[in-house]
């Protein structure tokens, strides 16, 4: 059992006086890290995401007991920790930079934690064996971290990790150093790890890719509080506010000025330029829930979820700016009511696909359905379903 639980965390840093962030700051300094509160489950994967300086790291040292936790209180497994040191807290640590120990081998970099802890010879030779094969780099074993490439030396970080069977495994943007390639070959590798190893990961990266890939909830922060926590689906359809429509997702949503109106029999539409979509049953029921009046928002439509339309079919209208081919698809980005949007247009691989206009400077026209519209509030930024 290793379940791990966040309650009101948080991180005050004194004042610097030096650059300006958006962090909430009050007499007592800045806050990095605001009333945190997660459960993690046994063996789940856990992924925080966000832009730097958003408070990813902070947080994840403070549940190493690397950093010191001004409020709130962690518990592994049910137990307080926040004054447990360390080494005592049955937790192990990637970092981006690997920090292997350069004059050893690669099998004494893994040995020692184990050597530390005076475990028996044996036991130590079955693990690292054991870490090793899962790992792959059971051929490398004898050289030094300088003869290894970069994908080989994050291996040997993590090998030394898991070695210990730590209840949890922490990870601070373990693939950040490495190339494109690699990373994605890592990131295969590390759902692979996940699958044979035992262990509570919560794992740190401001790759959205990585974040959805990776994660079985995935907990979105910004200026040191949490946006959103779900699984990749619900925060990829249903995210709470703005910031997080726009972080997840490759490309990003598009943001267009819309009115929210109120028909007289009670269903709700959005206008936009002379078009009207009506939102799917299961949108008009959260709308009333919550209990939303008619009134101009943003809204958000995914560029997988714009359809053209044939020219001249009445829709809205934009121009083609510049055209990228990605094989199987066409990412367009339009010029529409002063905004730039981006959709994306099969070639291949469907019934009736249409041509794609691929000339800079075509009108082309579009729309989309009431089943991928994302309303949100021009005040405070959130989803107005919610
Ligand atoms: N030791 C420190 N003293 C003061 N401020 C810090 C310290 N460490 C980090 N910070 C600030 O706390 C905020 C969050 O940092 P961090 O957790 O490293 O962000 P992330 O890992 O998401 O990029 C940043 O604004 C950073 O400048
Ligand atoms: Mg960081």
């Amino acid at each position: 059992m290793s379940e791990v639980s966040l309650q009101h965390i948080e991180k005050v840093y004194p004042h610097s006086g030096k650059k300006k962030s958006n962090l909430k700051v009050t007499d007592e300094g800045v806050l990095a890290v605001q009333d945190f509160n997660l459960d993690i489950r046994d063996r789940e994967f856990i992924v925080l995401v966000g832009p730097s300086g958003c408070g990813k790291s902070t947080t994840l040292r403070m549940v190493a007991g690397l950093e010191e936790i001004t409020r709130g209180e962690l518990y592994i497994d049910g137990k307080l920790v926040n004054d447990v040191e360390p080494k005592d807290r049955d937790i192990a640590m990637v970092f981006q930079s690997y920090a292997l120990y350069p004059h050893m081998t690669v099998r004494g970099n893994m040995e020692f934690p184990l050597k530390l802890r005076k475990m028996p010879k044996d036991e130590i030779e079955r693990r690292v064996n054991q870490a090793a094969e899962i790992l792959g780099i059971t051929e490398y074993l004898d050289r030094k971290p300088k003869a290894l490439s970069g994908g080989q030396r994050q291996r040997v970080a993590i090998g030394r990790a898991i070695v210990r069977e730590p209840k949890v495994l922490l990870m601070d943007e373990p693939l950040s150093n490495l190339d494109a390639k690699l990373r994605n070959q890592m990131r295969a590798e590390i759902i692979k790890l996940r699958q044979r190893i035992n262990t509570t990961f919560i794992y740190v990266t401001h790759d959205q890719t990585e974040a959805m890939t990776l994660g079985d909830r995935i907990v979105i922060m910004k200026d040191g509080v949490i946006q959103q926590i779900g699984t990749p689906q619900e925060v990829f359809d249903h995210p709470a506010n703005l910031f997080v429509a726009g972080f997840i997702g490759v490309p990003q949503m598009n943001f267009y000025d819309a009115e929210l109106v109120l028909d007289k029999d009670g269903t709700y539409a959005v206008m936009m330029n002379g078009i009207r979509v009506v939102p799917t049953d299961e949108k008009q029921e959260r709308l009333r829930k919550a209990g939303v009046g008619p009134q101009a928002i943003i809204l958000g439509v995914r560029p997988e979820h714009i359809m053209l339309l044939e020219h001249g079919e009445p829709g809205l209208q934009g121009k083609v700016e510049v055209t990228e081919m990605m094989g199987s698809a066409v990412h367009l980005h339009v010029d529409a009511y002063g905004r730039d949007s981006i959709i994306i247009a099969q070639t291949s691989g469907m019934e009736g696909v249409r041509h794609v206009p691929m000339e800079s400077g075509t009108p082309i026209s579009f729309t989309f359905g009431g089943n991928v519209v994302h309303l949100f509030s021009k005040g405070d930024d959130h989803n107005l379903e919610f």
